[in-house]
């Protein structure tokens, strides 16, 4: 069912309330998503954007319930992941000789994907093509927000900038805009989404929004490809992503361990005793990777200014949650971090170390050397692990 966003600006996408997962298993949706596409009827019909493939047969269905298929003037992919793009291969079959406006690198991904010769019109930044009734959408080439091909467009007259995945959430709401929704959850969803989507590319956003603002675009609303539609003081969440790209931090300082039998989570937990008995302003949050979705993971380390990451040595190395954090860290390409590492060993202390080099690896400054326990930390351990906590949160 369309859903009326501005004048003759309607959304027309899907929402997907039962998606627990996306990106395959590596992000967490515990209030779903949406795949948001719009569709504009001044003298031309333009459909911007589409849905997730498995939902081809129902988004076609819906489309031509709303419109003639055959009166679409043309179609805007603004990014060719397909999540955005999985409809169009249903949909060309009905219209195939239809124009697809989007960039060199998004007709790239979309033959890549799908195989397909369509009637791709590649545009740049700066380019614009007239909808009718003296409007024209205008294209701003986004590239690595989120891929190479992605852009946004600007809908002169209604000043309206359809930002594909720039400032989304995975967030499924039937009441569509951002000042209907409970604030509490779209923002949380939208620090989730920044930090594990956005984060690695934090330096180009920056850049992306001076060049937004030097455009002199006056945005009134923006219609994201997934979540809310910003029509409630829509500069609040530019804002919100010029912070964000700056090296965000928070009071905050995040433990995260593993652990084989008590001994690593004994240290996190007297090194968290440390740390909040020193500066009990901070907000120190202690998680168990084993037990954590590691995209909220990724958020908590988003928001802190220091971070101490354990693991028991096993195999010669760490065990294998805490290496499939490492590995989701080192490509987050976090800044302005300060770290530490722990974690209990038998024969030999490898973890510690491979931790520490792996947060070093990351653009992380270690701050202090490792702390570990050889065998079950004793009282003493415990001690010094505490004072280790006061120790890392007097340093950040
Ligand atoms: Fe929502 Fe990069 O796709």
């Amino acid at each position: 069912m369309k859903k009326h966003i501005k004048n003759n600006v309607y959304w027309v996408g899907k929402n997907h309330w039962d998606l627990r997962h996306f990106h395959g298993s590596e992000y967490s949706t515990n209030k779903g998503s949406s795949y948001n596409s719009f569709l504009v009827k001044e003298e031309k019909t333009v459909l911007i954007d589409t849905v997730y493939r498995p939902f081809s047969s129902e988004f076609v269905q819906n489309l031509a319930s709303e419109v003639d298929l055959s009166t679409i003037d043309f179609i805007v992919a603004n990014h060719g992941e397909p999540d955005h793009s999985g409809a169009l291969p249903e949909l060309m079959k009905l219209i195939p000789g239809t124009p697809i406006y989007c960039t060199e690198n998004g007709k790239k991904s979309l033959m890549g994907l799908y195989h397909e010769e369509w009637n791709f019109k590649t545009v740049k930044t700066g380019d614009r093509v007239s909808v009718g009734n003296g409007k024209e959408l205008i294209f701003i080439q986004a590239a690595m927000i989120h891929w190479p091909d992605s852009m946004f467009c600007f809908l002169t007259g209604d000043n309206i900038l359809f930002s594909n995945d720039a400032f989304g959430q995975h967030y499924c709401s039937e009441l569509l805009f951002n000042d209907l929704v409970d604030q509490g959850e779209l923002w949380a969803e939208t620090y989730k989404y920044y930090a594990n989507i956005i984060t690695p590319f934090s330096h180009l956003v920056a850049r992306k929004l001076e060049e937004i603002r030097q455009m002199n675009l006056k945005i009134e609303c923006i219609c994201t490809s997934h979540g809310i539609v910003w029509r409630d003081n829509p500069m609040q969440i530019v804002n919100k992503y010029a912070e964000f790209a700056n090296a965000y931090q928070e009071n905050q300082v995040t433990v995260i361990y593993d652990s084989m039998y008590g001994g690593t989570q004994v240290i996190a937990e007297n090194i968290v005793k440390g740390i909040s008995d020193a500066d009990p302003s901070v907000n120190v949050k202690l998680f168990c990777a084993a037990s954590s979705e590691v995209s909220d993971l990724m958020t908590e380390i988003f928001k802190s200014k220091g971070v101490l990451i354990g693991s028991p040595t096993v195999h010669n190395g760490v065990l294998y949650t805490i290496a499939g954090l490492m590995e989701f860290v080192n490509g987050m390409k976090f800044k302005n971090k300060k770290a530490a590492s722990f974690g209990c060993y038998g024969w030999h202390d490898v973890a510690t170390k491979t931790i520490e080099s792996g947060l070093k690896e990351a653009g992380f400054e270690i701050i202090m050397h490792p702390i570990s326990a050889n065998w079950t930390p004793d009282d003493n351990l415990m001690s010094k692990c505490v004072e280790y906590g006061r120790q890392f949160v007097k340093q950040l």
